[in-house]
């Protein structure tokens, strides 16, 4: 008797940091997988088709998230969707609206409507911790969990597009998936760290490099939220899988201040400059998140040591830590807030 055909997925914006992680391990569970891409031919996509199962499983489709008729032909016959895809600026923004602000909130919708047009049964939309924090009405020092959303005035306010735009395009996806019936799953990964699967570095990981090889810029003691790229496509799929998953999870399940992380990098590359970080504790001032929803799930994520030596292990034989012209080492300017 001949076998089923393989369950069928799509990743958007397949090419990018937590999605070739995700397309990856969809791919080796054994499913077929739609990854959209901007440009297939772009070299920049070009390790997706080296990934185990690629050949036989992976077809890339031409979609920017604001074009619908290209993503609703990249979700024909899939069962599910992961909609990954949201610009993560590392230049400060400019005209918030094209760069940020539409592509996350009408390319979200457009992915959601691109699904109920062709019976996807489930959608698994990445949101972010940016998404949870920025709520002056939390009480001071409580764990912020699921309930707690980010204020999308206050982000307006202060200009923090990439805040706003999490924000707005996540309320917009369970707004959506309530009014029309569609199943919405939002998982909120808190700053993503780890090895790298693409060739071109990408923000969250450029903070990192910036902390080892010591950049300019004195740095805030503050205490960061990391959690490992393979732990966020875990969870990806995890939501995707349990039937019961419903609403948001949270994806942030270590802490670490700029001067413990430096200190944990130092016991075994000793070599680097690091960066310079100020003394001060703002520990009380910062409350803590907790992941406990998606762990009763049944998510069990790696110790952040592994991601942080994995992770600088990975820019060593990648050359990213080199010195000179053609390595930059700049602070992201989404995290310029973390600076004096
Ligand atoms: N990295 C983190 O620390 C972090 C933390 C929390 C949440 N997230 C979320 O995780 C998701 C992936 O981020 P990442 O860290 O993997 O960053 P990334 O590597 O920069 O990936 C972003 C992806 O979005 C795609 N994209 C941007 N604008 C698009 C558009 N108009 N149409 C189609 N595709 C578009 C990019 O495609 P191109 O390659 O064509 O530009 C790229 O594939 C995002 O939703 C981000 O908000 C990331």
């Amino acid at each position: 008797m001949a076998s089923p055909p393989p369950p069928r997925v799509c990743v958007t914006g397949g090419g990018g940091y937590v999605a070739s992680w995700l397309v990856k391990l969809l791919l080796s569970r054994g499913y077929a997988v739609h990854a959209t891409v901007r440009d297939p031919s772009d070299p920049k996509n070009a390790h997706l088709q080296q990934l185990d199962g690629a050949r036989e499983r992976l077809r890339l489709f031409k979609a920017d998230v604001l074009d619908r008729d290209a993503l609703a032909t990249a979700v024909v016959a899939c069962e599910g969707v992961f909609h990954v895809a949201s610009p993560v600026p590392a230049d400060k923004v400019l005209d918030p609206e094209s760069e940020v602000l539409s592509p996350a909130v009408k390319g979200t919708l457009n992915v959601l409507q691109a699904c109920s047009a062709n019976n996807v049964q489930k959608v698994v939309v990445v949101s972010s911790t940016a998404a949870v924090y920025f709520n002056p009405s939390w009480p001071q020092g409580r764990t912020k969990d699921e309930s707690c959303w980010s204020d999308r005035d206050l982000c307006i306010k202060n200009e923090n597009w990439y805040c706003a735009a999490k924000t707005i395009a996540e309320e917009t996806a369970v707004e959506y998936g309530e009014k029309n019936g569609l199943i919405v799953v939002t998982v909120c990964p808190c700053i993503v760290l780890g090895p790298l699967l693409q060739p071109l570095i990408n923000a969250s990981s450029e903070l990192l490099v910036y902390i080892i090889k010591g950049g300019p810029r004195v740095l805030k003691n503050l205490p960061w939220n990391i959690v490992d790229v393979r732990d966020v496509a875990d969870a990806l799929l995890l939501v995707y899988e349990k039937v019961e998953s419903s609403g948001r999870y949270i994806c942030a399940p270590n802490r670490i201040s700029t001067n413990n992380m430096v200190n944990l990098f130092k016991k075994s590359y000793p070599n680097y400059n690091y960066v310079n970080c100020d003394n001060k504790d703002y520990e009380s001032e910062i409350s803590p998140v907790t992941s406990e929803k998606l762990k009763s799930l049944g998510w069990n994520p790696r110790t952040m040591e592994k991601t942080l030596l994995d992770n600088i292990e990975y820019f060593e034989k990648a050359g990213f830590l080199r010195d000179g012209e053609g390595y930059p080492c700049r602070l992201p300017h989404i995290f310029h807030f973390a600076s004096d």
